[in-house]
């Protein structure tokens, strides 16, 4: 009896030995490394990313933090392109919008279905952005956020000063502008970057002509709308905006563009909610030290743009099961929360709690939410969207040559604006 007992125990306490060895074995078989290639090198923006690197070390992983700087990802993707080329991708890059599908087809990308499936994702995200992170049906990214494109900043202790209220329409931005200039600040801070000119661009056509011209225009791409008399109205509004803007904002980063209302050098800026990143990293509450108002004439409308991590093949089991990690972390209600707290932006999993969130972002997952209902919510250009990303390019310099030259007309420019629209 006490042997048949001690027997049972001891093969008790050996299964438990070996299923602790086993799961030892495991974990040190899962520990892998992820690479990951992103531009979130900004205050705000870096800190969202080190919130990344912590959820993937604290599963054990090593973290291999690829950043390229330059806002708006252009270098990035120089730099991803040549890596992938030489047969040696990252773990996951930043890649949105329809440059998944064009990285899918290259067969680069790996198909992410055994997290997603049995993690719901179809449920947990809205339906028209899971379709954008599909492949002919199968997950190849997963998403992180909702950024709110069409946003106005501004600096409340300036606005005071000027006697002045956040404008709501284009009219009441140029008057604003206009008193600040008198008080002696500069009215837009802008970073004269193609893609910063862009997303002033199409807040003006959202704002100028409503959700049906700019979805007309920007992403079906109809020539008769590129070339319409609420073009002009647009192209007109937007070259009058430059006269609002200082003489050192060719080049200019945004975060700096940024810092310029931070400290109250500049009175307002045009950019995605990345910027009230830079605000909180830098102490600064929605409310009392800025505000954030939708883009003058969008307040019913809401341009999105989604960051996502496209997964791509990798030889080494060890790093592809880290990759299938980071995809479920990523989707996580933890980490969408604790990376959106930091990035300015809302969580894009469904159902998420916002109390911990503060008054721009409850504004933005209500906007979401309503213009999505009202078909108000429309891509962002700008922010790779929409649109493959040789039209992207091409419209985009048409419009930053408009923005630059003294030269460019606005018929010219409609004229150029349909024949870029046409590129492969
Ligand atoms: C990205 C953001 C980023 C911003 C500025 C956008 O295209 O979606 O994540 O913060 O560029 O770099």
């Amino acid at each position: 009896m006490n042997k048949t007992m001690t027997l049972r125990s001891t093969l008790r306490l050996s299964a438990l030995g070996l299923a602790a060895t086993a799961a030892l074995v495991t974990g040190v078989a899962r520990a892998g490394e992820v690479e990951v290639l992103h531009w979130w090198t900004s205050g705000g923006e870096a800190k969202a990313a080190q919130a990344l690197a912590a959820t993937m070390k604290a599963k054990g992983h090593t973290w291999k933090d690829f950043a390229v700087a330059g806002g708006g990802g252009d270098s990035a993707m120089t730099v991803l392109k040549s890596r992938v080329v030489s047969g040696n991708p990252p773990a996951a890059a930043q890649i949105k919008g329809p440059s998944i599908q064009e990285w899918a087809r290259e067969g680069v990308l790996t198909n992410l279905d055994d997290v997603a499936g049995p993690e719901h994702w179809d449920q947990l995200l809205p339906p028209q952005i899971a379709a954008g992170l599909k492949y002919k049906g199968h997950y190849v990214a997963a998403p992180v956020n909702v950024h709110r494109v069409n946003w106005l900043w501004v600096n409340t202790a300036v606005f005071k000063k000027a006697g002045i209220k956040p404008p709501t329409t284009w009219a009441e931005f140029f008057t604003a502008a206009e008193a600040l200039k008198k008080a002696g600040v500069i009215p837009l801070a802008h970073g004269g970057q193609s893609w910063q000119d862009f997303t002033t661009f199409e807040d003006v056509a959202l704002g100028v002509g409503g959700s049906a011209f700019y979805k007309k225009a920007l992403v079906q791409l109809d020539p008769t709308a590129l070339k319409s008399d609420t073009m002009k109205e647009v192209l007109t509004t937007f070259k009058k905006i430059k006269g609002y803007t200082d003489k050192n904002a060719p080049g200019r980063d945004w975060n700096l563009a940024t810092a310029m209302v931070i400290r109250g050098e500049a009175g307002m800026q045009l950019m995605g909610d990345w910027a009230k990143g830079e605000f909180l990293a830098a102490g600064k509450t929605p409310g009392k030290d800025f505000e954030c108002v939708a883009s003058p004439g969008t307040a019913k409308d809401f341009s999105y743009n989604v960051d996502s991590l496209a997964m791509f093949q990798l030889k080494n089991p060890a790093n592809a099961k880290a990759q299938r990690d980071l995809a479920s972390a990523l989707m996580s209600p933890d980490f969408q929360e604790l990376f959106n707290l930091n990035k300015g932006s809302i969580p894009v999993r469904l159902n998420m709690p916002m109390d911990k969130f503060d008054a721009c972002a409850k504004q933005s997952s209500k906007d979401f939410v309503e213009s999505s209902k009202g078909g108000t919510l429309v891509p962002s250009i700008a922010h790779g969207m929409a649109v493959p990303s040789a039209v992207e390019g091409a419209i985009k310099d048409v419009v930053s040559q408009f923005w630059n030259s003294d030269k460019a007309t606005v018929d010219d420019t409609m004229t150029k604006l349909v024949a870029a629209a046409k590129a492969q």
